[in-house]
């Protein structure tokens, strides 16, 4: 697994025109194996995560694990963490700065050593991330929280079961109650609970760790809290946002791609809308296959909490939109600033506009290669997207985002046929 992060001068230089077509596995989702890596924190012992990604996040979460006293060890898709006894409660400034799936490590500190101090965390620039549902899933459960010199603090005697509703069923606050109720004394339950599949799979870690909690993957999830938990070891669930970038991929490029490892029912509304611009989609227990003839039709899309469609597959379906037939209207009701991704495109010749939550594209039969930057994760892979159906070589600068969310991408993009090669533009 690579320790080290991509320098912010490498590039992906994507050569436009060819068609994605071929087999593709994807590894364990980024979403799950961060949190359950933090999990491994309210067990002591040696915690076994299989199936992990091979990205830069995951290091990272282990130099965040391993400044609270854990020994990590990494080797091939395998992550094993020994947990001592007792473990630190303040975060490594720099090391939570550097991803934002730090603040995962809230719930399980607070639930199993009722204290924990997290300096605001970092990530992606996707818009305003708060806390403040993260906290007042604490506070019902009895801890107090407080915001110090850009840390936050959250502290408790002891931790009691509780009812907490949600006002939107966030991913992170749903993982931070749960987490911290599972090893509080009575019954905790969460209304407007998230439900996606990297939550389910967080309880089913948990629940293998000898926790009870029942309803993960609806909208309310019990726990009867439980006095200790023991180690275990869980495969990580499938990425399905790279499942889905490589679907999304063979229908912009005309292609034809079969994607293995992943259910399809966790991207079926990604699916749904692919079959409405045009393609063909087959699916069975762990794979599914899209292909594409022709151009694209138009569609509008509308971005949703689980199971509507996913706000990390945004930038795709603005690219998708670029070389559709007609106009689509994209709509983003979750993160604020992730349309940054339209100007990109705008520099490749898409006729966009955004107004608040929504952007318009017209799409081209053809987009213009340009010189073009990743702003996140999915941007950059969204952009590379693009440069596939682009007139010449595409420049995708600042790639350590990439690097952040998907095994192998150079690798996966290649043997599906596309032609891209990383550049050190600052030699
Ligand atoms: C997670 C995913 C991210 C995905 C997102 C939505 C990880 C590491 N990241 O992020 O890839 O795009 O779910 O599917 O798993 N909010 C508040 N206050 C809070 C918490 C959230 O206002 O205390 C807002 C956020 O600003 C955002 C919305 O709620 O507008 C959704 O955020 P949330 O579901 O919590 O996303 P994350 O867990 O941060």
């Amino acid at each position: 697994m690579s320790g080290n992060p991509t320098s912010r001068e490498e590039s992906f230089l994507v050569t436009g025109g060819t068609r994605l077509a071929g087999e593709v596995s994807v590894a364990g989702a980024k979403n799950s194996v961060l949190k359950l890596m933090a999990v491994a924190l309210m067990a002591e012992g040696r915690t076994t995560l299989t199936n992990c990604p091979d990205i830069s996040d995951v290091p990272a979460m282990a130099e965040v694990l391993r400044h609270l006293g854990c020994v990590v060890e990494i080797s091939g898709d395998t992550v094993v963490i020994d947990t001592p006894a007792d473990v630190g409660h303040v975060a490594d400034d720099k090391a939570a700065q550097r991803l934002r799936a730090s603040v995962c490590i809230l719930g399980p500190l607070v639930g199993r050593f009722h204290r924990a101090v997290l300096s605001m965390p970092g990530g992606d620039a996707i818009g305003s991330r708060p806390l403040n549902w993260h906290q007042n899933g604490l506070n019902a459960l009895g801890a107090t929280t407080r915001m110090d010199h850009g840390r936050l603090v959250a502290e408790a005697t002891e931790l009691r079961g509780a009812g907490y509703k949600l006002s939107f069923p966030s991913v992170g606050a749903t993982e931070t109650f749960v987490t911290a109720a599972v090893l509080a004394k009575g019954t905790s339950v969460l209304e407007n609970a998230a439900r996606e599949p990297e939550i389910v799979d967080i309880c089913e870690l948990l629940t293998e760790m000898g926790a009870k909690i029942t309803g993960a993957g609806s909208s309310t999830i019990t726990i009867e809290g439980v006095d200790e938990l023991h180690p275990v070891s869980h495969r990580v669930v499938g990425d399905r946002i790279v499942a889905a970038t490589w679907a999304m991929g063979a229908v912009m490029t005309r292609g034809d791609v079969k994607v293995t490892g992943i259910d399809p029912m966790f991207i079926h509304v990604v699916l749904e809308k692919l079959r409405g611009v045009g393609a063909e989609v087959e699916t069975g227990a762990d794979w599914f296959q899209v292909s594409q003839q022709g151009r694209p039709r138009a569609r509008n899309v509308r971005t949703l909490p689980f199971p509507g469609f996913p706000t990390d597959l945004q930038p795709m379906a603005i690219a998708l939109a670029s070389v559709s037939d007609g106009l689509s209207v994209v709509t983003e009701n979750l993160f604020e600033a992730r349309f940054r991704f339209v100007e990109e495109m705008v520099r490749m010749g898409v006729d966009a506009e955004t107004d608040g939550h929504h952007a318009k594209i017209r799409g081209r039969e053809r987009l213009d290669s340009a010189t073009v930057w990743a702003s996140d994760i999915r941007a950059g892979a969204g952009l590379v997207l693009a440069g596939m159906c682009a007139d010449n070589v595409t420049e995708v600068c600042e790639i350590f985002h990439i690097d952040r969310g998907y095994s192998d991408f150079i690798g996966n993009v290649r043997s599906l046929g596309g032609q891209i090669e990383r550049v050190d533009t600052h030699r």
